[in-house]
C-alpha cells in the first residue's frame, strides 16, 4: 500500500493528466507561442524551389545525404570520382602521388580541373594511352594504410551486430560503408542510374536563366572509365541542379610544412620522402632509419606501426604542437627517439646521397644518417572545383554562370568561413557543405546535417533570416576563438550541444510541417569512448598526463623549457575526451 502523501501526489497528478487532456484542440503542445508568432521575415525564403540535388561524393556523409534526400522525395544525383562507394575507406595498394614542395596553391592541392577543349560540343570524350597516372589523379587514392584500425560509432540506421569490436581494421569498415550503399541500392553494381561512378566533379558554377537571373547551379562532370589494361574513355558533359551537397571529404590535400631546404632536397631525393597519405606497409621500411616529423594520430600510428621493422625510428615534433601529442606518442613503443622540431635541411654536398645529408633541430642539434622522412603533417581543405570563392585564384566564368561571387574560402585551406551551422552558405543556401567539420563522429553526426538539409531544401524545416545566420555565426566565430586551423573544430562539448540543437530544431519542424524526426545518439557511445580510451591510450590517463614527470620522461632527449607551453591544457577531462573525437 502507498504512503498517504504518495496516494495524494498520484491522484493531483492524474487530475493534472486529465485537465491537460481537456484542453481546446487549438493548442500545439510542442510549440512556443513565440514559433507561431513568427512572422516570414523571421525566415529565410528560397529564390526558387528546390527539385534537383547533386551530391559530390560517396563517402559515409554522402551516402546519408542520398538516403535522407531521396526520403524527403528529391531528383537525386550523386557523382563519385573513385570506382566504387566508401570514400577514405576505400583502400588501395595504389598510394597517391608526391605531395608538391613547395605545397602548391590550395585550390589546386587535391586535383588541377580538366575541361574538354574549349568550343566543342558536349558531352565530347576523348580516348587516353598511357593512362596510369591519369586514372589516379582521377580517383584520387585514399590515405589508409594497411594495419589502420579505426573507432567508429556505426551509422544510426544500420547499427554494428552485437558483439562487434570497438575497434575495426579499416577492411571491415569498407565492407560495412558499401553495405550501407548497398542498403539503399546505390553501390556501384547496382546500376542505379541517380548515381556516376568513376566521375569527378571539376567545376561547380552559379547558372543564370534566360532573364540574367541566378538560377540553380552547373556541374562540369567528367567521367574516366577504363577501356583495357593501359587505356580509358574519358567523357565530359554539364547537368544543372537547384542545390550542391559538397561531400568530397576534408583529407584531400595532404601538407608538408615549408623548412628552409626541403625543397632541394625533394628536388634531389624525391623517393627518400613522402607524406603520411602515401604509407601502406611497414615493410617498406625494413631495417631502414626513418624520421617521422608530427606525432598527432597519423605520425604516433605510423611511428608505431614501422617500428618492428626499421633499424630506428626518431619522431619529430613542433613546439607549438597541440598538447594531445602527448597523449599520442604514448602509443609509440620506447625505442623511439623524440626530437624537437627541425630548423633546417643543411646544403647538400654535390654527389652526396640521401643518407648523409644533415638535419639541424631548432635546438641545434644535427641529426644524419636518415633514409626516409615521413611528413605525418596533415591535411587541408582543397575545392578545386569551386575556384571562384577562393580569395585569389584564377577564375574564368563560362558562358552563362554568374560573375556576382564572393570569395569565403581561405587560401591556406586551413577552415570554411560563413558557413552557417558549419553546413549551409549563408550567402546562398542551396549549396551546403557536409562533413567538414573535425573532432567528431562522421557516420553517426551525419544522419543530423543531412537530415537538416532534406528539410530546409524540402521547405519542412526554415533557415532564420541572413542577418540572424550571420548573428549567429559572429556567436560561432567568437566561441571558437575566431577563424583558424581549428574552426571547424567540435569536440565532445559541442558535439553534443549541436546534436541537442538539431534535435529540437527538426523535430520541432516535424511537428510543424511533417516529416521524419530523429533521436540522439545511442546512450552506449559516451561509455564505449571512456573504454576505447583507456584500452587505446593507457590507465593512468584520466589521471594526469600533464604532469612534469611524464613530460620529463617521454622527451627526456628535448629541451623541454623551450617547449613552455606545449602541454597546456584547460583540463585533462577534456584533452582526453578531445582525443576520442580526434580519432575521427
Ligand atoms: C587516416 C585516417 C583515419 C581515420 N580514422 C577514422 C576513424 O577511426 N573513425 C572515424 O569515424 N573516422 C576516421 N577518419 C575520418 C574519415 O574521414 C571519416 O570516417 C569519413 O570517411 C568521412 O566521410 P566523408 O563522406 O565526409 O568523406 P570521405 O570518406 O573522405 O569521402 C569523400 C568522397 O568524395 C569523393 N570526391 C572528392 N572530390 C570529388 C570530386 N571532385 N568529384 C567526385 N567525387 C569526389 C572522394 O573520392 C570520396 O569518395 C579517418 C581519416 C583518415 C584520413
Ligand atoms: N583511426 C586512426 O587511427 C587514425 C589514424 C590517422 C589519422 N586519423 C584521422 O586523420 C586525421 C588527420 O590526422 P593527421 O595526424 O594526419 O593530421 P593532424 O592531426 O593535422 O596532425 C598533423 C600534425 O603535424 C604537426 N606538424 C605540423 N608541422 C610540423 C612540423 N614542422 N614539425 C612537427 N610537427 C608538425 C601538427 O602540429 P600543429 O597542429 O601544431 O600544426 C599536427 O600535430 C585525424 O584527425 C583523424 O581523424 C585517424
Amino acid at each position: 500500500m502507498l504512503p498517504r502523501g504518495r496516494v495524494c501526489l498520484l491522484s493531483f497528478a492524474l487530475w493534472i493528466g486529465s485537465s491537460v487532456a481537456r484542453l481546446p484542440g487549438t493548442q500545439h503542445p510542442l510549440l512556443t507561442p513565440h514559433n507561431d508568432e513568427k512572422t516570414r521575415a523571421d525566415e529565410y525564403e528560397f529564390k526558387h524551389p528546390i527539385r534537383k540535388i547533386a551530391i559530390i561524393g560517396a563517402g559515409p556523409s554522402a551516402l546519408v545525404a542520398y538516403r535522407d534526400f531521396v526520403q524527403a522525395g528529391f531528383e537525386v544525383r550523386l557523382f563519385e570520382r573513385d570506382d566504387v562507394p566508401g570514400g577514405n575507406w576505400h583502400y588501395t595498394d595504389e598510394a597517391p602521388a608526391d605531395t608538391p614542395v613547395p605545397n602548391v596553391a590550395i585550390p589546386l592541392a587535391d586535383f588541377v580541373p580538366s575541361f574538354p577543349p574549349p568550343g566543342v560540343d558536349l558531352p565530347f570524350s576523348t580516348d587516353y594511352e598511357s593512362d596510369t597516372e591519369i586514372r589516379k589523379d582521377h580517383r584520387g587514392p585514399k590515405p589508409v594504410w594497411d594495419t589502420l584500425t579505426s573507432n567508429a560509432p556505426s551509422f544510426q540506421e544500420l547499427p554494428w551486430p552485437a558483439g562487434t569490436k570497438w575497434e575495426l581494421t579499416h577492411y571491415q569498415l569498407r565492407n560495412y560503408v558499401r553495405a550501407f550503399a548497398s542498403y539503399h541500392n546505390i553501390n556501384s553494381n547496382d546500376d542505379n542510374p541517380a548515381v556516376s561512378y568513376n566521375t569527378r566533379v571539376e567545376l561547380v558554377e552559379k547558372r543564370l536563366n534566360d532573364q540574367g537571373e541566378e538560377d540553380g547551379w552547373r556541374l562540369w562532370l567528367k567521367k574516366l572509365v577504363p577501356t583495357g589494361n593501359n587505356t580509358s574513355r574519358a567523357t565530359w558533359w554539364t547537368e544543372d541542379f537547384d542545390a550542391v551537397t559538397v561531400a568530397s571529404g576534408r583529407y584531400n590535400a595532404a601538407v608538408i610544412p615549408s623548412i628552409p631546404g626541403l625543397s632541394e632536397w625533394v628536388q634531389n631525393f624525391s623517393g627518400h620522402i613522402s607524406h603520411s597519405r602515401q604509407y601502406r606497409r611497414p615493410q617498406a621500411f625494413e631495417g631502414k632509419t626513418v624520421l617521422i616529423v608530427g606525432a598527432s594520430v597519423s605520425g604516433s600510428e605510423i611511428s608505431r606501426d614501422i617500428n618492428a621493422h626499421a633499424k630506428q625510428v626518431i619522431q619529430s615534433i613542433h613546439p607549438a604542437a597541440h598538447y594531445r601529442v602527448i597523449n599520442y606518442l604514448r602509443r609509440v613503443p620506447q625505442n623511439t627517439t623524440i626530437v624537437s622540431e627541425i630548423k633546417q635541411f643543411l646544403p647538400l654536398a654535390s654527389g652526396a646521397s640521401f643518407e648523409s645529408g644533415q638535419i639541424e633541430l631548432k635546438n641545434g642539434t644535427i641529426i644524419t644518417g636518415i633514409d626516409h622522412i615521413i611528413f605525418a603533417t596533415g591535411f587541408r581543405y582543397s575545392f578545386p572545383f569551386l575556384p571562384q570563392y577562393y580569395d585569389d585564384a584564377a577564375y574564368v566564368p563560362h558562358e552563362g554562370s554568374s560573375t556576382d561571387v564572393t570569395p569565403f574560402l581561405p587560401a591556406d585551406g586551413s577552415h570554411i568561413r560563413h558557413l552557417h551551422l558549419d553546413l549551409f552558405y549563408i550567402r546562398d543556401p542551396t549549396l551546403a557543405f557536409l562533413g567538414m567539420n573535425l573532432g567528431t563522429q562522421s557516420f553517426s553526426y551525419s544522419d543530423y546535417l543531412s537530415l537538416a538539409l532534406a528539410k530546409v531544401w524540402s521547405n519542412t524545416a526554415k533557415l532564420p533570416s541572413v542577418s540572424e545566420m550571420w548573428r549567429m555565426y559572429d556567436k560561432v566565430l567568437e566561441d571558437r576563438g575566431g577563424h583558424g586551423k581549428h574552426f571547424q573544430f567540435l569536440g565532445p562539448t559541442r558535439l553534443t550541444a549541436n546534436i541537442r540543437f538539431f534535435i529540437g530544431w527538426l523535430n520541432e519542424a516535424a511537428v510543424k510541417y511533417g516529416g521524419k524526426q530523429i533521436d540522439g545518439l545511442q546512450k552506449y557511445v559516451p561509455e564505449v569512448n571512456d573504454y576505447w580510451l583507456y584500452s587505446h591510450y593507457g590507465g593512468a590517463l584520466k589521471e594526469n598526463v600533464t604532469t612534469k614527470a611524464m613530460e620529463a620522461n617521454l622527451f627526456g632527449a628535448i629541451d623541454i623549457e623551450s617547449q613552455i607551453g606545449l602541454f597546456q591544457v584547460d583540463s585533462q577531462e577534456v584533452a582526453y575526451q578531445l582525443m576520442f573525437d580526434d580519432n575521427w
